[in-house]
């Protein structure tokens, strides 16, 4: 599975933790940037991951802003792009077995690390159950 990352200003931080993690753990991740505290646009790198998923062969992307708002409403105005604004383990569980969400945001300034893997573990973890949440799903788009 290839994992993309990305975060603005506000979650640069704990996005080079949460990468570092990842890379410790094995997976295949590409950083997207933002690659300091400087401030830029949330969107920019929301939409950097969002590509990546959609036109470049990523299955899952991760963003982090200051609340995670930002990135999420972003990521989802892409077709195709399910993101889940997450600070608890239960809501990371169901909406990979539900939603089948393939972003997960979060906010620096909301949780802390050891919260922020994880959420990371159980959402990179958990399938997605199909069955009748395909239909849903199906009903996203408009
Ligand atoms: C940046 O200050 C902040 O607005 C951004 O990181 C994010 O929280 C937006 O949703």
């Amino acid at each position: 599975m290839k994992i993309a990352i990305a975060s603005d200003h506000g979650g640069f931080e704990l996005k080079e933790k949460i990468f570092n993690y990842l890379i410790k753990k094995g997976y295949s991740i590409e950083n997207f940037g933002t690659d300091s505290i400087e401030s830029c646009d949330y969107p920019v790198f929301a939409k950097k991951v969002c590509n990546a998923i959609l036109n470049d062969g990523f299955e899952k992307g991760i963003l982090i802003c200051g609340t995670g708002i930002g990135m999420s409403m972003m990521a989802n105005r892409f077709k195709g792009i399910r993101a889940a604004c997450l600070s608890d383990k239960y809501s990371a569980q169901m909406t990979r077995k539900h939603n089948d969400s393939n972003v997960l945001c979060f906010g620096a300034r909301v949780i802390d690390e050891s919260l922020a893997q994880e959420i990371v573990d159980v959402w990179l973890e958990t399938q997605y159950e199909g069955g009748r949440h395909q239909k849903r799903i199906d009903m996203l788009d408009v």
